[in-house]
């Protein structure tokens, strides 16, 4: 078992540009390492006593949809006095562009992004490939702060490898002027689209289409991999009948066909226009629709708990972020400090006051501020409840891409449903087989 502790900028300097003596080879694409678990660290960490004294250059990379936040987090949190002079990128919007991207910096073990906003599922791939720094002694100093279930998707094999920042559920936004009281289940809301302006979700084929059909596929029972996740469970009723449903929804007009070009933000701009009476989002569109200059909208609109198929239980899907610091970052002890500083309770406030962001701090729900910016909250907060995790695996992308792509098959007519629930079991079969 290796050991490193990155206590001094020099030493973390020379670790960096020694890469295979800080934890491993990148190449193999495989694990790399020697194990892991059993609650020591086997890659680098950062000493979380060095915060203080860190000061200097930090870039942090995060999202489009989400890079004004940062942005706005950053000025607030890290002024003059921290010490640091930091940085923003703006990545893609797109869940699998984001990953593409910070996979290629990685293999060019390129220190240009200090810090990640990195998606939930994320972890498990990028931690198995040591490509994050530890963070499990910082954490262990501030765990009980946060969610639980937010902490878990930061952890891999016992370690934690990022500290959460947003926690994310989806919700089912609808025109209270058209809408008596929300659906109670998917059925309802497919059966009532066509009268009040229709449904519009997320059917690009990409991770935000993964995690639409699993949303309704949860409820219905379905699952992704056996419970011990060595093999698939894909090729079931219950995620028969799941694609089925969507599929008769985008036949049946209840859903416009546009969908099959929709991310979140083009989703959201759909609803912007007050047509539809339904959308499937993220809370981060609430604040912008509260926002909205189309006439009739922000009072006219609200948020309830996704629905559940019928005779199942509602379900959802754990999303959200974290911050994580690359392995390949040339000031550790500064990409720390500003991970503390964002995930402080006043960053927290800040994102939910002004963007509508769900935060991870279990302290910020008791927050006036954050109660009064998120009149949503218990709704959000059964959803968060609700939701259950997407299968945490190194090959997560594969399997994600495997659903993705032939639920959008199937929901553009080009597969029927059952051909394209076989041809998404074999390629997670696949994947899942490789690691
Ligand atoms: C949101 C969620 C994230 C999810 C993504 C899908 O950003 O927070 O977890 O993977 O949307 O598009």
């Amino acid at each position: 078992m290796r050991h490193f502790r990155w206590t001094t900028p020099a030493v973390a300097l020379t670790c960096a540009l020694a890469l295979a003596a800080c934890g491993g080879d990148d190449d193999n694409g495989s694990d790399g390492g020697d194990g892991g678990g059993g609650g020591e660290a086997r890659v680098a960490s950062v000493d979380p006593t060095t915060i203080e004294a860190a000061k200097g250059k930090v870039t942090i990379c995060a999202p489009a949809l989400t890079v004004e936040a940062a942005r706005a987090a950053v000025k607030q949190a890290a002024t003059e006095a921290s010490g640091l002079d930091v940085d923003v990128i703006t990545l893609p919007d797109a869940a699998d562009e984001q990953n593409a991207q910070f996979v290629r910096r990685q293999r060019a073990q390129s220190g240009e992004c200090d810090v990640f906003e990195s998606d939930v599922v994320w972890t498990a791939q990028f931690a198995a490939q040591e490509w994050l720094l530890d963070l499990t002694d910082y954490i262990e100093t501030r765990k009980d702060e946060f969610i639980p279930s937010t902490l878990e998707t930061a952890q891999y094999e016992d370690r934690y490898y990022g500290v959460p920042e947003k926690t994310d559920a989806g919700l089912l936004y609808y025109r209270t002027d058209r809408v008596d009281t929300a659906p109670e289940t998917w059925q309802q809301v497919y059966a009532q689209a066509e009268e009040v302006g229709g449904f519009v979700y997320q059917a690009k084929a990409y991770e935000g289409l993964t995690v639409n059909f699993l949303e309704v596929a949860y409820s219905a029972g379905g699952e992704v991999l056996s419970e011990d996740g060595s093999s698939s469970a894909f090729n079931s009723p219950e995620n028969l009948k799941a694609l089925e449903l969507m599929v008769d929804g985008i036949k049946s007009g209840a859903v416009p066909r546009a969908v099959l070009t929709f991310q979140e933000g083009e989703t959201q701009e759909a609803f912007d226009t007050g047509d539809p009476g339904f959308m499937r989002n993220w809370p981060y569109a609430y604040s912008i629709e509260k926002q909205s200059k189309t006439k009739g909208l922000k009072d006219n609109f609200d948020v309830a708990p996704l629905p559940a198929f019928e005779g199942g239980e509602p379900a959802g899907v754990l999303g959200g972020s974290n911050l994580v610091i690359s392995r390949y970052s040339k000031n550790p002890e500064g990409a720390l400090k500003l991970v503390d500083l964002l995930t402080k309770p006043d960053a927290m406030t800040l994102r939910a006051v002004d963007y509508s962001l769900a935060p991870v701090l279990t302290a910020s729900y008791d927050d006036p501020e954050v109660k009064k910016a998120l009149p949503f909250s218990d709704a959000l907060k059964t959803a968060v409840e609700n939701a259950r995790s997407r299968p945490v695996s190194a090959a997560y992308t594969q399997i994600s891409a495997a659903i993705s792509s032939n639920v959008a098959r199937a929901l553009s007519g080009r597969a029927t449903p059952q051909a394209a629930i076989e041809e998404a079991d074999k390629a997670i079969s696949a994947a899942v087989n490789t690691f």
